[in-house]
């Protein structure tokens, strides 16, 4: 039988997502499901990853469960091609959790550099959750349980990946072939990238004020570019400016493609001689600002439109995820049944067990 080509992958609903999810993974996602080359796509809202380190605010993971869902619809995955469904609906994911658990070291855990560094971040001091500790092994029975064969995913989750593969191989080996070792897909880089915020820092964050979001209405998009950081030492148009370190710049790379000169800015062919003109001097940043917006709005406003679609009609959403994960709980649901097979612990579809146990009470 042909291997089956699955893809599995997904985000903590922890916050409305933002033009650094759409460059870093949708944009992809959208991509990869387009391209008809995957059997099976299914892209998840890790809810219960989420909770672990907000188990004392449900709340907030609850209403991004509905604003991540329309971003997802919002950008163009498509329900009949790919599998929409929240983790903890999926129980299966946490029995699969429980005997993997037992696959891996506490000091194994304790190497994982991504999670060491979110640990760090989070100041959780002694207080580390358990579950949070542990949320690889989570993240590797999502994968296990669908059989996924590929996960689109940032480098940061290389990691989650190498410790699925060795689960997975550790499973396989002590019970059979069973399941699969999954491939992580790393972003290319000159299409997925890391976006800085728009004040010019590393990463985009809800806690530092500095993202686009895909919900943003098209007056917050206008303003936030305008205001966006550019080279604090370009202060006269006449000056020479730099590129590098300027997220104007950095979202054009993002953004810009060449049809858009035509539409927006004819006096220039490329986005490289745009750039040659900044560093050269004589180019004032609002120039490059409202070309940026002008590329901005044409992105975000199928988006915008297909949210506002979705929005109208809720229960219609409601319903693709309840039927999401149904779907995904059948999926997961015979993998399982496949699992406990190999473990031995299918007891009641197993009837040779009534055997085993008689002829042991006669041996005695
Ligand atoms: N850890 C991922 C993130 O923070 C989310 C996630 C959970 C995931 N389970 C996964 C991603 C399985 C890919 C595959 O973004």
């Amino acid at each position: 039988m042909k291997k089956e080509k699955i893809i599995l992958t997904g985000d903590r609903p922890t916050g409305k997502l933002h033009i650094g999810h759409y460059v870093g993974s949708l944009r992809r996602r959208v991509e990869l499901q387009d391209s008809g080359l995957y059997d099976r796509i299914f892209v998840f809202e890790a809810d219960g990853q989420a909770l672990t380190d907000n188990i004392d605010n449900p709340s907030k993971v609850r209403s991004n469960v509905m604003e991540v869902a329309l971003d997802y619809l919002s950008v163009g995955l498509d329900p009949s091609r790919t599998t929409l469904f929240i983790q903890s609906q999926v129980p299966e994911l946490c029995e699969l959790s429980f005997y993997f658990l037992d696959l891996v070291s506490v000091a194994r855990l304790q190497r994982n550099p991504t999670v060491k560094t979110e640990i760090g971040m989070r100041g959780f001091g002694e207080g580390i959750p358990a579950g949070f500790f542990t949320y690889p092994v989570s993240q590797a029975a999502d994968i296990a349980a669908f059989r996924a064969t590929h996960v689109p995913a940032g480098e940061d989750q290389e990691p989650m990946i190498e410790q699925c593969r060795e689960i997975v191989r550790r499973f396989n080996h002590i019970y059979g072939p069973t399941l699969v070792e999954p491939e992580i897909m790393l972003p290319d880089n000159s299409a997925c990238m890391r976006l800085p915020g728009t004040d010019g820092k590393a990463k985009m964050s809800k806690s530092l004020g500095n993202c686009i979001y895909l919900s943003d209405s098209a007056d917050e998009v206008e303003r936030k570019v305008r205001s966006m950081y550019t080279d604090p030492g370009h202060l006269r148009v006449s000056d020479p400016g730099k590129i590098e370190g300027n997220c104007v710049f950095t979202y054009l790379d993002a953004f810009c493609r060449p049809e858009h000169f035509g539409r927006y800015l004819p006096e220039y062919a490329s986005l490289d001689e745009l750039k040659a003109h900044y560093r050269r001097g004589g180019l004032g940043d609002m120039k490059v600002k409202k070309l940026l917006a002008a590329v901005m709005q044409e992105t975000l406003e199928p988006i915008r439109q297909r949210r506002a679609e979705f929005e109208k009609d809720i229960p219609s959403v409601y319903e693709i995820l309840r039927k999401g994960c149904e779907q995904a709980r059948e999926v997961a649901a015979a993998t399982m049944s496949d699992v406990r097979r190999a473990m031995r612990i299918n007891y009641f579809e197993d009837m040779s067990l009534i055997d085993e146990w008689q002829s042991a009470g006669k041996e005695e």
